[in-house]
């Protein structure tokens, strides 16, 4: 008789907890661990802050700015009482902002604390194999590396993640990525928003496949290998469904793709948005749109006006309600600016440029350029150091309708033709990574100022682990 009043007692105050906690996903009652939920069903939406990754500033010695990154496990939880097992810089998701001086001598001390190799790259940064983070740069288990260089290129938000061969992916996956924000004279004194955390925020977009428990176990179906590892729980910051507090006046969002696979469709309900930086720099002036498509390790910051939201309104990511935002009553900055920084126009007669075509492909057997796999051994090609030459990359995977994003390291290239034509107003600034879906071609200008072994790839990292990818050495 005792134990069953017990029970009753016992189930009554844990439906009336789960009532409260599950709130209106309607799960009130049945709180069994038998019970398989899907993952929506646990999460509540828009009940959790948006993580804000410390802003690091280093520690300024003999003119050169230091940084200390840990690589690390951790535990992280997606869903609320699941500790999934992560990967970290600095803590258990992500990793901190850098804040970087263009020109500013830089070191990264990094430590890695998994127990397996990983290296650094920086994407998006001008810098040459030695500093990379990709050839002969693996950092042991339980060693240290420090990596110094010098970003002398305009003001961007960059990312790092790691490189290492056949590890890239799931490394990237477990939760290993940072953002850098290089800024220079010119973005420190544009009137844009850029108090961090107040109307300057970081947002990394990711999808990843939790399982029933809440773990990420990283592996690959034959089509996954094809398509890419997509799908999943949505998130940004590694927080499902998050909010954030933004002011009266503008918002700057940096926006990241960073997942392995997924093209994300950005949009705030069909109302208006600014776009004023992409991959590698500021646009010369901001550009009204509607929908920002970020594909694989491509990067956009626009601004948002709160006077077209509502109280409360959504950041839409593929037609889903991905961020909350929440409008407070403290006013920041209210106009935008017309015009931002100097975008150097095409203006050299591009007919004597020497032109390399990339041919991209899918086929059911994988993915390729110009038909041959990535192999460490061999170039693909060579060029001299300061030459300027246009890349043709095609899409030629109609028939399986894969989108590929193409990024170069060691360089911002400029998009001089899409499809045969001017390329959209959001392209015609630095890049870095430009998306062609299937059927595609575009017209690339770059320009090679380091020197040594540089790669090119797809970014979706399956694609890239499946070594469609390619080498080729700038000599000096
Ligand atoms: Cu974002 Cu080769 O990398
Ligand atoms: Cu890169
Ligand atoms: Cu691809």
């Amino acid at each position: 008789m005792n134990k069953i009043l017990i029970g009753i007692i016992v189930l009554g105050s844990l439906a009336a907890t789960s009532n409260q906690v599950l709130g209106s996903t309607g799960h009130s009652s049945g709180h069994n661990h038998n019970t398989t939920f899907n993952q929506t069903s646990l999460t509540i939406e828009f009940q959790k802050p948006l993580l804000i990754p410390p802003l690091l500033k280093g520690e300024v010695k003999d003119g050169v700015r230091n940084f200390d990154l840990n690589v690390t496990k951790g535990k992280w939880e997606f869903i609320d009482g699941k500790f999934t097992e992560t990967y970290g810089y600095n803590g258990p998701i992500l990793g901190p902002v850098l804040s970087l001086k263009k020109g500013e001598k830089t070191k990264v001390n990094i430590k890695n604390s998994l127990s397996e190799e990983t290296t650094v790259h920086w994407h998006g940064g001008i810098l040459s194999q030695d500093v990379d983070g990709v050839h002969n740069a693996d950092i042991q288990p339980n060693t240290q590396k420090s990596v110094e260089f010098i970003l002398n290129q305009p003001a961007a938000t960059l990312w790092f993640h790691p490189h290492p061969m056949h590890k890239t992916a799931s490394q990237v996956y477990k939760g290993l990525a940072g953002l850098i924000y290089l800024e220079d004279d010119i973005s420190e004194n544009l009137n844009i928003p850029k108090t961090y955390g107040v109307d300057d925020f970081p947002i990394v977009i990711q999808d990843k496949k939790l399982t029933v428990d809440g773990q990420l176990t990283y592996s690959t179906t034959h089509m996954e290998k094809i398509h890419g590892k997509s799908g999943g729980s949505l998130m940004i910051n590694g927080i499902i469904s998050p909010y954030i507090d933004i002011l009266n006046g503008l918002t700057r969002l940096r926006v990241v793709n960073g997942s392995n696979a997924t093209n994300y469709d950005i949009d705030l309900d069909g109302k208006e948005f600014y776009q004023i930086a992409s991959d590698g720099g500021l646009l010369s002036s901001p550009i009204s749109m509607k929908k920002l498509t970020l594909a694989p390790g491509e990067r956009g910051e626009i601004l948002i006006d709160s006077n077209e939201l509502n109280n409360k309104s959504y950041l839409y990511i593929n037609g889903k309600q991905a961020l909350e935002l929440r409008k407070n009553k403290k006013t920041g900055l209210t106009s935008i600016p017309k015009t931002l920084v100097e975008v150097p126009e095409i203006t050299k007669n591009l007919n004597n440029l020497k032109t390399r075509t990339f041919s991209l492909k899918t086929t059911s057997k994988g993915n390729t350029i110009n038909n041959t796999p990535y192999n460490m051994e061999k170039l693909n090609f060579e060029v001299q150091k300061g030459t300027q030459e246009i890349w043709e990359i095609k899409n030629g995977s109609k028939m399986m309708d894969m989108p590929h994003p193409f990024h170069v390291h060691g360089a911002q290239f400029r998009v001089i033709e899409r499809n045969g034509k001017t390329p959209p107003l959001n392209e015609q600034g630095w890049k870095d990574t430009v998306n062609l879906n299937a059927g595609d071609s575009v017209k690339i200008l770059i320009t090679y100022t380091t020197d040594g072994i540089t790669v090119y790839h797809c970014h979706i990292l399956e694609h890239e682990e499946d070594r469609m990818m390619g080498q080729f050495q700038i000599n000096k």
